[in-house]
């Protein structure tokens, strides 16, 4: 097995700035997208099923993470002329009741391979020619909040990819955390205490529900 050391950004990092020629013309990301949530993901290659299960759900979900403030941009290692052949086809196909899937975000062109270096996409014992399924959703300040990685026989699921949004952007917003499974109307979770004074404090606020001094849930309300 090939052993190397690899850098690769992480959450809290500033997302790696690139320029790069895309199926919407050149972009400077994150540059362009400051100011919006942004979704930069991969996948391994076009004309691939799963891969093209997976755009069929982006561009019937595209609206729902616009209302998010969040743009999506993809990116694999193929060619231009590939890229736009490719979505082109997928209008003809059907999948869970998606028909004329039309993609309305840019799809990066890496045949260089530098973006999906840049970005810890390549990972040479699973796949050196091709990236794996990443995603890096990055924030309107252009730091990177979350990354999934997922392997090129699972297709995403779109749900917990919208959720984690919510999640990110309602923990800002109320300076909460979520517990597991949460979804937009659920309690919070009150980040644990800091000191001991901040403890006390905690069991005795008449809003927060608490269990215990480090486990308090309360309604937020919007
Ligand atoms: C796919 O998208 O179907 C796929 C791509 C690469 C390897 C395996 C599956």
């Amino acid at each position: 097995m090939e052993q190397r050391v690899y850098s690769l950004p992480l959450i809290g990092d500033p997302a790696p700035s690139f320029k790069a020629v895309t199926t919407k013309g050149v972009i400077n990301y994150p540059e362009d997208y400051k100011g919006k949530w942004s979704i930069l993901f991969s996948h391994p290659a076009d004309f691939t099923p799963v891969c093209t299960t997976e755009f069929m759900t982006f561009a019937k979900r595209h609206q729902e993470f616009r209302d998010l403030n969040t743009e999506l941009v993809g990116l694999s290692v193929d060619a231009l002329q590939s890229h736009i052949q490719w979505l082109r086809s997928l209008e003809d196909f059907e999948y869970r009741g998606i028909k004329n899937a039309k993609v309305d975000f840019p799809l990066i062109v890496d045949i260089t391979m530098e973006v999906s270096r840049l970005y810890g996409m390549i990972h040479p014992n699973a796949d050196a020619t091709h990236a794996v399924r990443a995603v890096f959703i990055v924030d309107p300040k252009g730091i990177i909040r979350t990354i999934f990685y997922y392997p090129a026989s699972a297709g995403r699921n779109f749900d917990e990819l919208i959720r984690i949004v919510q999640a990110l952007q309602y923990s800002d917003k109320h300076k909460v955390a979520t517990p597991a499974d949460w979804q937009p109307g659920d309690d919070a979770i009150l980040p644990p205490p800091a000191t001991t004074a901040a403890a006390i404090d905690r069991m005795n606020d008449k809003e927060a529900k608490c269990q215990d001094w480090y486990f308090c849930f309360k309604e937020i309300k919007e």
